[in-house]
């Protein structure tokens, strides 16, 4: 039987970070949630009490969990904090190179038994791994957003990840109440590889002047039963984070078809990142 897990550090309290922390404290893991920045913690126990606030309006859980996922979560600026966590699932920026960093750094603090996860949306488990010295105890744990709705973790090893650690996250996964599916170690792992090209493709498809922003939302949403038009959910998702995974893809694949549109480039240059810079393809002031 694979061993159980009970202290869980996440790393990074933006929207991913956050959202994972609620989940793994509203599922009963002790969670120790970190960020270099201060009012970034401020900003995400916000979050985390009013996405718990809304769950309990929706009769979705009652007060009892909602109070007692507060008190199983705690949250510090100090990584060492982490020596003792039995997993710590990194969701920070999409940044290879500032992972790589973290990742040697959690090393040398958590016990050498504690798993490291990262919620990388593209960037490959394996070259992440190797800035370790334990590849096998190291794993891609991919959520999706907004974190307490949507019901997917992409579960990806590396090459060196071992049995046990794909079978304790597996089960933390399911303990979390989400339902796991595996991918191998490739750019963009299932959903970005299939999701980031359609994202694109509307992003062509508008830059050619084939439909505006609203039909071509509308077009998706209706004609194709998505929950959010693929302009609104690349505004969600924010367009830094769609280029970063695009140029993923088209890097590390080197197939023409993932280059990123012009037009995306352009939003992002101009700060246009989505809903969270309150410009993207939609005005949100
Ligand atoms: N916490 C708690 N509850 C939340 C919430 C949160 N953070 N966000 C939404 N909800 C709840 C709402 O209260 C509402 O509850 P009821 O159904 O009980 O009324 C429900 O979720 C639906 O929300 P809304 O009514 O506000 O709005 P909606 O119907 O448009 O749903 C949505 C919002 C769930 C985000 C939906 O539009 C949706 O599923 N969109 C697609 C999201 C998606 O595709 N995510 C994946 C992006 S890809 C990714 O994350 C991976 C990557 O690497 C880029």
């Amino acid at each position: 039987m694979e061993p159980s897990l009970s202290t869980i550090g996440v790393v990074g309290a933006g929207q991913m970070g956050h959202g994972i922390a609620q989940v793994a404290a509203m599922s009963g893991f002790s969670v120790l949630l970190n960020d270099r920045d201060e009012q970034a913690l401020s900003k995400a126990e916000d979050a985390i009490e009013s996405s718990l606030e809304k769950l309990v309006q929706k009769e979705r859980i009652d007060a009892e969990l909602r109070d007692d996922a507060l008190g199983r979560l705690s949250t510090t600026t100090d990584l060492k904090k982490f020596a003792d966590a039995d997993l710590v699932v990194e969701a920070i920026v999409e940044n290879e190179a500032i992972k790589l960093d973290l990742f040697s750094r959690l090393d040398e603090i958590v016990k050498p038994e504690g798993i490291l996860a990262s919620n990388t949306s593209s960037i490959s488990i394996t070259r992440l791994a190797a800035a370790t010295s334990r590849p096998e105890q190291f794993i891609g744990m991919h959520f999706m957003n907004p974190v307490p709705i949507m019901k997917l973790v992409e579960i990806i090893e590396g090459v060196a990840t071992s049995e046990q650690t794909t079978e304790t996250i597996e089960a933390a996964t399911e303990k979390m109440g989400k339902t796991p599916v595996f991918s191998s170690d490739s750019p963009g792992f299932l959903v970005n590889r299939i999701l980031m090209p359609m994202i694109n493709e509307a992003i062509f498809a508008y830059h050619e002047g084939i439909g505006s922003i609203e039909d071509i939302d509308k077009a998706m949403k209706l004609g194709t039963n998505q929950p959010m038009g693929p302009l609104t959910l690349a505004d969600f998702i924010g367009l830094d984070t769609c280029l970063s995974i695009l140029e993923v893809l088209h890097d590390n694949i080197g197939d023409p078809k993932y280059r990123p549109c012009p037009l995306l480039r352009n939003y992002v240059d101009a700060g246009w990142l989505g809903r969270k810079a309150g410009r993207g393809f939609y005005d949100y002031d």
